[in-house]
């Protein structure tokens, strides 16, 4: 019996054999693509190749493609687990023509791949095919040259409602290559309930659809019209999961090897010996998908690609805790995980580490919210009526104990109630409202500033220049006039001042003409304008008038500075730390920067200074910092960083230092790297689980920031009486003396009280004959009050001692009762009795107890109610 690694590579095998190129797995998270959430099929790294945009050196391909199919508008999540064959993580095994063979040779090869026993062998009584309804070439190949009898191919039309909206066409998306398709199905047996394609029972488990051949003749545009592809071309996808099913002889996806090992490895992980259990199930799935979204960078976070992960590891966890798992226990799967994937487990091998840590940290994270939050939701579970669980309660959940909403619907799914979820939508946009207005100090100009036309930018070249003043905000309104004193935005024709973006702060400066001066504090971009924002300090202002537009040149020099330093510590960081960088967010303003990007623990001292180092390092070799515009895919070609996610423009400007760093960036930048002078770290902290933050000084602020330092240690050292370089020894010699000094003070304190007490003796009193001491002992630690009590008994040989005593604010009380009087005054109580006058409690032996109390103010009163007490008891 073959195993799922062997599937996947014959069928590379058997492809590569015909003449294709062995193309690797593309990264679940789909480049130059922002409409795709994540890759959900093996065409996708070639899109552009079908549409005739990009070139490869060869016109046949065959891949293993990773795919997630998980969040986004079709959310499976819920199902995965209950059912045989969803899953969030998927291998799609496919053969790509590009404008080479079509429909003949496609077909031919899946047939020979199934059928011949030189390959997998299946039998061919047990295939079915469909076709699309009009596709009669795809029916004749099928039927007159590989034999298929025509009561096993079945024509499906336009089945889904629309022209092409068929099981059998196939598109990418609303837009995008796409064409007719013929797919291949499996007969499981007749055991199972189901019927073929197009019969009533097609839901059913019988039959199997294991191959799609889709025939990319089309590229549908946005408004509908199907505009033919340059070549036509082949697109399969074979799930490796089902194919291994039925060549495993199995009708369950989670009964293959793959998933065996994995589940039994959860159950040892969680500590079940129940395997049929299946949240067993939900958990080898998710793993999957959890282990390579991180693997191809994908962190969890609140939004977009990130809270899907996210998402899905709390599914997970929580179904871990289901089966009674007690620590973290999902990254203990990914050795397993990396074992079974076989090949395709080496892009998880390369970052292991890094994988089962931020696992580990995210599964911690939410395990400190998860018994809190189920007890809540049990509670409100049992208190449904009508099966709909309140969308208040679910939103709850999600705001204060991070249960996404389909967690909570995973739950209530157990017990037969769904979620009102458009009251949880409510809910939410109940608090985005609620958000936007506490944000909104002053006036939110972003709904304000609404201006034809676009400000040009001079700023690369310029930090002055003459600009017509086009349109003035005053007060949230549009004015044609300010006057001095007043707060305004301009907005101008043409600016040298940047306005905020790519984490660089906006320029300030004035505007100046005649008796005029306008004082620039920031400069933001509303739509295409640039915004002026700031105050008028004399004239007044008017729309149409021409203005010298001067920039802060000194602040905007500092910030250059801390800009080109981002960029060398964005390349330092990944040279050092690893390609799994990825930058996060930043802030390059003129007396620091700041950089943010994923990295799962914190950065050693010794790390931060080799970073510091090569940065240092890069500054020295005094690199021209390059600017160049080009179009994306030249950018791209060079090596150039982009953030993902970003829209870059067609034309994109590339900052480029030495062979150090290239990077797309619109912001304003040193001329060469010398310039920066010094950079120096002054701090690295985490902002979230996953994601780090630097933040460095350069230029003058470096030097002060050293300065200061030094100042601080020369400080230090004139205190000490020492120099620098012995300071450490010092404060150690320093610190061991306090020790020292510290322990002689204790046993100088308790042999004080000793004195004291034997001193105390004399001051017994006698209740009922017995002999009492009760009394008050300011500043005396607890411990000494002991030894005291201890001394004072044996002196007395027989009697009751009664210490208060108040040290720091707080109050101990300690009760000593010699043997023979236990029977009568049981210490534990009384110190207890007295405890409660101080708002306290304590306890201990009939001999020997303490208690604590937080109001010193009340100790005369417990020492009254000791006294009365004894006067009672004994
Ligand atoms: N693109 C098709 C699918 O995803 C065939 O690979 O089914």
């Amino acid at each position: 019996m073959k195993t799922t690694a062997e599937i996947r590579q014959s069928f590379l095998d058997f492809f590569h054999s015909k003449g294709h190129q062995v193309v690797a797995s593309s990264s679940l998270v789909p480049e130059n693509d922002p409409t795709l959430l994540f890759t959900n099929a093996g065409m996708n790294q070639f899109k552009d190749v079908f549409l005739g945009l990009d070139k490869r050196p060869y016109l046949r391909a065959t891949t293993a493609q990773r795919c997630v199919r998980a969040g986004g508008k079709h959310n499976d999540l819920e199902n995965v687990g209950y059912t045989a064959r969803h899953h969030t993580f998927f291998e799609m095994l496919g053969n790509f023509s590009f404008g080479d063979y079509f429909k003949h040779d496609a077909i031919n090869f899946a047939w020979e791949f199934l059928t011949s026993p030189q390959w997998l062998g299946l039998p061919k009584e047990k295939l079915w095919v469909t076709v699309y309804e009009t596709d009669n070439e795809a029916y004749d190949i099928w039927h007159k040259e590989v034999g298929i009898p025509a009561e096993c191919i079945i024509r499906i039309g336009d089945n889904k409602g629309a022209p092409y909206a068929s099981d059998n066409f196939w598109a990418m998306g609303d837009t995008g290559p796409c064409g007719p398709c013929t797919e291949i199905f499996y007969d499981h047996g007749e055991h199972i309930w189901g019927g073929p394609p197009g019969s009533p029972e097609e839901d059913g488990d019988r039959y199997i659809e294991i191959w799609n051949v889709v025939f990319m003749q089309y590229n549908r545009l946005a408004d509908g019209t199907m505009e033919k592809l340059p070549r036509p071309s082949v697109d399969t996808g074979m799930g490796l999961e089902r194919i291994s099913a039925v060549l495993q002889h199995v009708n369950s996806n989670y009964d293959i090897d793959i998933f065996k090992t994995l589940v039994s490895k959860a159950a040892e992980v969680v500590g079940t010996t129940d395997l049929s259990n299946k949240s067993l199930r939900v958990i080898a799935d998710h793993i999957r998908s959890c282990a390579y979204l991180i693997a191809d960078g994908v962190i969890p976070s609140n939004e977009g690609r990130g809270y899907v992960l996210r998402r899905i590891i709390r599914r997970a966890v929580r179904h871990g805790h289901l089966l009674g798992a007690k620590e973290a226990f999902f990254y203990k799967l990914v050795p397993t995980l990396i074992e079974v994937m076989a090949e395709a487990g080496r892009d998880v091998k390369e970052k292991q580490a890094n994988v089962e840590k931020l696992l580990r940290l995210e599964e911690e994270q939410f395990a400190r919210t998860l018994e809190r939050g189920l007890a809540l939701l049990d509670e409100a579970l049992s208190e449904v009526k009508n099966g709909v669980l309140s969308g208040e309660v679910a939103f709850k959940l999600y705001d204060t104990y991070g249960f996404p909403l389909d967690l909570t619907a995973d739950v209530c799914r157990e017990r037969n109630i769904t979620i009102d979820e458009a009251g949880f939508e409510r809910e939410m946009e109940a608090q985005r409202t609620r958000a936007q207005a506490a944000s909104q100090f002053g006036v939110d100009y972003n709904n304000v500033i609404r201006v034809e036309g676009e400000t040009k930018f001079e700023g690369y070249t310029e930090s002055e220049s003459l600009a017509k003043v086009t349109a003035l905000f005053h007060d949230g309104k549009s004015v044609e006039q300010i006057l001095a004193g007043q707060s305004a935005v301009v907005v101008l024709e043409n600016t040298p001042f940047y306005a905020e973006s790519g984490g660089q702060i906006g320029d300030s400066g004035y505007l100046l003409t005649q008796g005029v001066s306008f004082n620039v504090k920031d400069t933001q971009k509303y739509g295409q304008v640039f915004g002026h924002i700031g105050e008028l300090e004399h004239g007044s202002l008017s729309v149409g008038q021409i203005v010298n537009a001067v920039v802060d040149i000194e602040r905007r020099h500092q910030t250059s500075l801390n800009h080109s330093a981002t960029h060398l510590l964005h390349a330092a960081l990944r040279q050092l730390l690893g390609s799994h960088v990825v930058q996060k967010g930043s802030l390059v303003a003129d007396n620091a920067l700041r950089f943010d990007f994923s990295h799962p623990e914190a950065i050693s001292k010794a790390q931060l200074a080799e970073i510091e180092r090569l940065v240092n390092q890069k500054i020295r070799a005094n690199f021209l910092i390059q600017t160049d515009i080009m179009d994306i895919e030249a950018a791209k070609a060079k090596g150039a960083m982009a953030l993902f996610g970003e829209k870059y423009a067609n034309q994109v400007r590339v900052l480029t230092m030495g062979d150090f760093s290239i990077e797309l960036c619109g912001g304003i930048h040193a001329k060469r790297t010398g310039d920066i002078g010094l950079f120096k770290i002054t701090a690295e902290t985490a902002v979230a689980a996953g994601i780090r933050r630097i933040e460095a000084v350069t230029g003058e602020n470096a030097i002060d920031w050293i300065l200061d330092q030094q100042y601080i240690l020369t400080q230090s050292a004139e205190l000490l009486k020492s120099d620098i370089n012995s300071l450490t020894d010092k404060i150690q010699q320093l610190q061991d003396k306090a020790k020292k000094g510290e322990k002689e003070l204790q046993s100088l304190k308790e042999k004080a009280a000793m004195q004291a007490g034997s001193d105390l003796a004399k001051s017994v009193v006698k209740i009922n004959g017995v002999s009492v001491i009760v009394h008050q002992l300011d500043g005396i630690e607890t411990k000494s009050l002991r030894v005291m009590v201890d001394d004072l008994k044996n002196q007395l040989g027989s009697g009751v001692i009664v210490f208060a005593s108040v040290l720091d604010e707080k109050v101990n009380l300690v009760v000593g009762v010699t043997s023979d009087l236990t029977t009568r005054v049981k210490a534990g109580e009384l110190v207890n009795f007295m405890a409660q006058q101080v708002g306290g409690k304590g306890g201990g032996r009939p001999d020997m107890a303490m208690a604590g109390g937080s109001q010193p103010e009340n100790v005369a009163q417990a020492l009254i109610v000791a006294q009365n007490w004894l006067n009672e008891n004994l």
